[in-house]
């Protein structure tokens, strides 16, 4: 199999749950201390090594794009005013090697379909999908780097999964597992409680071989009468192997608002510069609560 080079980052739902922040703001341009979600996840893609990050984009969402792309005043004036460190952020803001293609979802008709919408830029190459609302930390490796190197030994499809309380299936595409190398039995998009086959999570990480492209386009419409990535998905567990990867990290959802604010907090914390103040500030704060 040809070696994985390519991610599909799906960007163009309307980000609704997430309102009034996202009526003219992209969600995966929220902020998470000082830089847009999107900016981590394109990072996480390059330290996997991969070189061609496709965006799969709406026609009210071009801000995503310019974000990436060069801003010739914006370099002149900062390099005028001799602000370097601040060029220096501005530049690299695309990681070096990486290039980003942007491709249109004209009707947001699922993630199904969403991915199907990058097959030209895919043609016939394994490829993987980062669902930009979970971001995943690991302070030395990111979770697609260590999915990576799992698929240069295995070449099958994978997918990082994460265990959920009972209550939280109906959120997710849930994974059924058997084996020590959790090797894929079934999948189901958003089960009720009582139907799920487990409650071991999707959590917005996949590595694909080439036939799921195949699949996709001849998938119906599933679950909330969207086309689903896991509808094609459970069809290719027929045809071929997978297995699902339980990620060392932690995973924030930031398609959730709770989820987002605990980003914000843990990363500030992390943060080179703003860490031990925050955290001296966030001491204090919690005393008073
Ligand atoms: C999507 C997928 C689901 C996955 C989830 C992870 O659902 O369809 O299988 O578990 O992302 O965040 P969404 O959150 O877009 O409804």
């Amino acid at each position: 199999m040809k070696p994985l080079r390519k991610v599909v980052i799906p960007v163009a739902g309307l980000g609704s749950r997430f309102l009034p922040a996202t009526k003219a703001v992209p969600k995966e341009l929220l902020p998470v201390v000082d830089k847009p979600l999107i900016q981590y996840i394109v990072e996480e893609a390059a330290e996997a090594g991969i070189t061609d990050v496709v965006l799969v984009t709406h026609s009210a969402k071009p801000a995503i794009e310019n974000h990436f792309d060069k801003h010739y005043e914006l370099e002149q004036e900062l390099i005028r005013r001799g602000k370097d460190e601040l060029l220096e952020i501005k530049r690299s803001i695309t990681p070096p090697n990486v290039r980003i293609i942007g491709v249109r979802q004209p009707e947001t008709l699922g993630l199904g379909h969403a991915v199907l919408c990058a097959e030209p830029v895919l043609r016939d190459e394994p490829f993987a999908v980062i669902l930009p609302d979970v971001l995943m930390y690991h302070p030395q490796k990111g979770c697609m780097a260590q999915m990576v190197e799992l698929f240069n030994q295995r070449q099958t499809s994978l997918i990082a999964l994460e265990q959920v309380d009972d209550s939280e299936v109906e959120k997710y595409g849930i994974a059924a597992v058997e084996g020590d190398d959790l090797r894929i039995t079934a999948l189901v998009e958003k089960p009720k409680p009582a139907d799920a086959p487990s409650n071991l999570s999707v959590v917005g990480r996949y590595i694909f071989t080439p036939r799921i492209m195949e699949l996709l386009q001849n998938t119906l419409p599933g679950a909330g009468g969207e086309i689903q990535l896991t509808d094609a998905m459970a069809e290719l567990l027929e045809e071929e192997q997978m297995f699902g990867y339980m990620f060392d990290g932690k995973s924030y959802d930031c398609g959730d608002k709770l989820g987002y604010l605990q980003a914000n907090v843990d990363y500030a914390l992390r943060n080179e510069k703003l860490g031990n103040d925050f955290k001296q500030w966030l001491n204090q704060r919690c005393e008073t609560l």
